[in-house]
């Protein structure tokens, strides 16, 4: 959802929020904006659009000042324009809000605001915070003290940060429920606060991450927190490893196009320093798990939302065979809602790239609630769902800023094999001589994944096939049908191409009805249990005239008789062959939306965190 960014400090804090919003531009990108104080009073500046149209807005009138706040919008309550672009000011001008999440009774607080006269300038939510804390504020009541009983009046998830022009040493920062994290990034002298660490990367390190419930006082020289009922909070700095070259596209045309090449390197730093590849032992401390808390566990629950949740399919797989532990899948935003079943045998184990999913977080709190045992699986340590579960396994693979995902999600499967094999050792349910072997399978991976990108250039064939479609089917069995899921997913996310999948053999209870020459069907047939049925499969496509796509195994020579274009990738046993087959389906879906035209980086209507309902 929306990037929020802010600066105190000596410098013109204009360049270095421009700056930090071009970093968190793939979280929304519908317009943007920035305030910053000159000369007592406060300046904004908001486009509709891509964050090109504000950089041009304050090249034509600049601003200049060392206090500032800056905001990249995901539009929920009024259309993308400049009016409702954020920052937005109380009506004395004097109180500037940046904000994300939704302002549940913003009706409400609109209509008691109304009443006492204030009129509104936009027609977001967020500027019904910036009123409330203006009446708040009157008589004297200092901007710290009034932002904390605005943000008390507010229903729904918030990340708040605001600047007053009557207090111009200080940014007040709140962060209410999970709509995504409010960061505290200390520099020598000067002080940032952000929605996402990769806007503060560059000036620095040492961060403070606000919980639920917190507002924070941010000085040029420090931070001071509280609790929204006046409790001081020991919130120490963390120093986070990642860097800000990795958020940089480098020589690459797009993100994606550069995330997808990182996997090979991602799933090595994935496995570092937790596998023991000669003795087929895997080390996951942070999990926090002995042999009798997995011998414990009766039952496996994998929760979350959108590319995660094919990772979770694929998990259940691997959990349920190596583990033998039965596993389900649910989709948070379902499980939040459903009152489920859960009990302290119950491990639920939530999978979320950037930790700060809504629906994901609320799934977690209901697990939490019910006395599960609950795991997460993140990509950004120091996030919520990281710290709100017993333990946690990180995905190491650096920032992911392409809005569909990729790395991040073959890290979390590399991730689930490692801890289906631990759970499988814990609890006595797999061979070792299994364990072993499938270990130092592992230990190929990424060189395998390197060999299916280095065949990049063979799809060019198939995108071109798939450029003018309308439709396509994806198809898959066994520990591929969640691939095919995927699959669809990333095209219809960046070529707006309708994309839809099915377990295989589902196709001749309905959606053969479909197949004809203009229906394309993708198939994944690799070698593995269920190659024969995909073979049938592709057989019955043919028969009824459909063009077929086939992620196959090198050697086979089957598969690419019978289809129209054959995609090989290199022998790898089932429980891994996940991770190769979605490579050549990423680099396919980049391929037909760059023929497309399409902005690959930024898909229409998307954004990376999805910090609200
Ligand atoms: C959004 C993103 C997807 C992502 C999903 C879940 O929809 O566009 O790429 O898979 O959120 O995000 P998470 O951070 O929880 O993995």
């Amino acid at each position: 959802m929306c990037g929020i960014v802010a600066y105190i400090g000596p410098r013109d804090a204009a360049p270095i929020l421009l700056d930090g919003l071009r970093r968190l531009e793939y979280r929304g990108y519908d317009s943007a904006g920035i305030a910053v104080l000159q000369g007592g009073k406060i300046a904004v500046r908001r486009k509709a659009g891509k964050l090109a149209n504000l950089v041009r807005a304050v090249q034509a009138h600049p601003v200049h000042g060392e206090v500032g706040i800056g905001h990249t919008r995901w539009a929920t309550h009024g259309e993308p324009s400049d009016r409702n672009a954020h920052p937005h000011a109380s009506s004395s001008g004097e109180i500037v809000v940046v904000h994300n999440g939704i302002v549940e009774n913003f009706l409400e607080l609109r209509e008691e605001l109304a009443d006492e006269g204030v009129t509104f300038a936009s027609d977001t939510d967020t500027e019904v915070i910036a009123q409330l804390i203006e009446l708040y504020a009157g008589g004297g009541t200092p901007l710290f003290e009034a932002v904390r009983r605005a943000v008390g009046r507010l229903r729904g998830a918030h990340g708040i940060v605001v600047i007053s022009a009557r207090e111009p040493d200080r940014i007040v920062a709140a962060r209410l429920g999970n709509a995504g994290g409010v960061t505290i990034g200390a520099g020598e002298g000067e002080m940032f606060v952000a929605s996402d660490m990769p806007a503060l990367l560059d000036h620095t390190r040492r961060m403070a991450f606000l919980e639920s419930g917190q507002i924070a006082l941010v000085t040029r020289t420090g931070y001071s927190v509280e609790t929204l009922d006046g409790k001081p909070v020991e919130s120490a700095l963390q120093t986070v490893d990642w860097d800000a070259t990795a958020a940089e596209k480098g020589n690459y045309p797009h993100f994606m196009l550069k995330e997808i090449h990182e996997q090979v390197r991602s799933l090595g730093d994935t496995m570092a320093g937790r596998v023991d590849f000669e003795q087929g032992e895997v080390f996951l401390p942070t999990l926090k798990i002995d042999s009798a808390a997995a011998r414990r566990i009766r039952r496996v629950i994998l929760t979350a939302c959108g590319t995660a949740s094919h990772a979770a399919m694929v998990g259940r797989i691997l959990i349920e065979r190596l583990a033998r532990i039965p596993a389900e899948v649910d989709i948070a935003s379902e499980f939040r809602y459903r009152d489920p079943i859960l009990d302290d045998r119950t491990a639920v184990i939530a999978i979320s790239q950037s930790g700060e999913t809504a629906d994901t977080l609320a799934a977690m709190e209901e697990a939490k609630r019910k006395g599960a045992l609950l795991w997460s699986i993140v990509n950004v340590v120091g996030s919520q769902a990281m710290r709100m579960a017993d333990g946690y396994l990180s995905m190491q693979t650096g920032p992911e800023i392409g809005v569909a995902s990729t790395k991040a999600f073959t890290a979390p499967l590399v991730d689930l094999f490692l801890l289906g094999i631990l759970l499988g050792r814990l609890r006595g349910t797999l061979p070792a001589a299994e364990r072993r072997k499938r270990v130092a399978e592992l230990r190929r991976l990424p060189g395998l994944v390197g060999e299916c990108l280095a065949r990049e250039a063979s799809l060019a064939g198939p995108a071109a096939a798939l450029k003018d479609v309308t439709h396509c089917l994806y198809l898959g069995r066994g520990s591929n049908m969640p691939i095919a899921y995927e699959g669809a997913l990333k095209l219809k996310e960046i070529s707006y191409i309708h994309a839809e999948a099915y377990p295989a053999g589902e196709m001749k209870h309905g959606p053969i009805a479909l197949v004809d020459k203009s229906m394309p069907v993708i198939a994944l047939a690799p070698r593995d249990p269920w190659y024969e049925k995909m073979l049938s499969q592709i057989e019955q496509t043919k028969a009824r005239g459909g063009m077929v796509i086939a992620v196959c195994t090198d050697g086979d020579d089957r598969i690419p008789a019978k289809v129209d274009y054959a995609i090989p990738i290199p022998d790898v046993s089932w429980t891994l062959s996940p991770v190769l087959t979605i490579i050549p389906l990423q680099l396919l879906a980049y391929q037909v939306a760059v023929l497309r035209g399409c902005d690959v980086d930024q898909p229409r209507n998307l954004a990376k965190s999805v910090t609200v309902e």
